[in-house]
């Protein structure tokens, strides 16, 4: 028996990578999954069949129930389409993997206004679009519901040349914050998750080595999104979650008060804030350390 037997899954851009790992475990858990995938080469451009054709046959053929889907999370009606292909083959859709995305790196003073446009595109507009029909449809079932939204550390904490994925990244972490406040009343939660893996993605900016190859497979991502589904993770709601490899780390939020006095006082002057600020850099290393996990 698996954890998710009963439950429908839609998994985006599930043809290879991150989302091929998620789609092959949620199904071995007992979902059946929709696979969908634009099929396009490693940029997201044109599209094709093959890809989400390719994860279905191995759900197939390892027992599972599985459907493709091969539009762009870009496009609403695509994006209703998912959703509809989960209720119209398996009566249902409990779960979201927002997992769709692509890249266009560049330092900001080369960066395109194209560049920076398809990223927003297809990460943040695409999340926004495919979660819309879905919430939809979780809440007219009203069993609650399971969506993972995909960031990055690049949106999460920085990353060089990575100014429009970073935006798209950070911005999807804070949709997630804002839903899943508004998913409790309803029992849908929503949680960020930030993966490191080789993948088509990320093999030019990865060491090219059996041993990256092996502590970075994708697989090795998936088994905390799929918890994150199970009902055991009722109340795991508005987290982020950083998994590389086998590594699993929650990324909290932390407040350092600089310097504080009684609010109804008047306001700092600059130069008391200078003050402050210049014995934290002299005492406090962390001012000026650059964020990491
Ligand atoms: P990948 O390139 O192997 O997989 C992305 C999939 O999305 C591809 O199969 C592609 O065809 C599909 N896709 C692209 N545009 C689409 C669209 N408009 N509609 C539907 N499908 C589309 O990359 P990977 O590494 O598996 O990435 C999965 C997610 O994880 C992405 O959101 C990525 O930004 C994120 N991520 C990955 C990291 C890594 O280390 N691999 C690090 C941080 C985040």
């Amino acid at each position: 028996m698996g954890s998710l037997d009963g439950k429908v899954a839609l998994v985006t851009g599930a043809g290879g990578g991150l989302g091929r790992a998620h789609a092959l475990l949620l199904a071995h858990e007992g979902a059946s999954v929709v696979v969908n995938d634009l099929g396009g080469d490693r940029h997201g451009v044109g599209g094709g069949t093959s890809m989400a054709d390719g994860v279905v046959e191995e759900i197939k053929a390892a027992g599972g129930s599985a459907v493709a889907h091969y539009g762009s999370v870009t496009d609403d009606e695509a994006a209703a389409g998912m959703v509809k292909t989960a209720v119209d083959n398996f009566g249902r859709l409990d779960i979201l993997i927002n997992n769709a995305g692509i890249l266009r790196d560049k330092s900001f003073k080369n960066m395109t206004d194209d560049e920076w446009d398809i990223v927003i595109d297809v990460h943040l507009k695409g999340t926004y679009l495919v979660t819309k029909h879905a919430w939809r449809q979780m809440l007219e079932q009203g069993e609650g519901g399971r969506i993972v939204v995909t960031s990055s550390t690049s949106g999460l904490i920085g990353n060089f040349g990575q100014t429009n994925y970073g935006a798209a990244k950070a911005g999807i972490a804070g949709f997630m914050r804002v839903l899943a406040l508004e998913g409790m009343k309803y029992g849908i939660t929503v949680n960020v998750l930030a993966p490191a893996a080789l993948s088509r993605m990320t093999e030019d900016l990865m060491p090219d080595s059996p041993e990256t190859a092996d502590r970075l497979a994708p697989e090795k991502v998936s088994p905390t999104v799929v918890w994150l589904c199970t009902d055991e993770a009722a109340k795991v709601t508005g987290r982020q979650f950083c998994v590389s490899g086998n590594r699993v780390s929650l990324l909290s939020w932390q407040v350092d008060v600089i310097t504080q006095k009684d609010g109804l006082d008047g306001p700092w002057t600059v130069a008391e804030i200078g003050e402050a600020m210049a014995d934290s850099m002299e005492n406090w290393p962390k001012l000026l350390k650059p964020m990491e996990v």
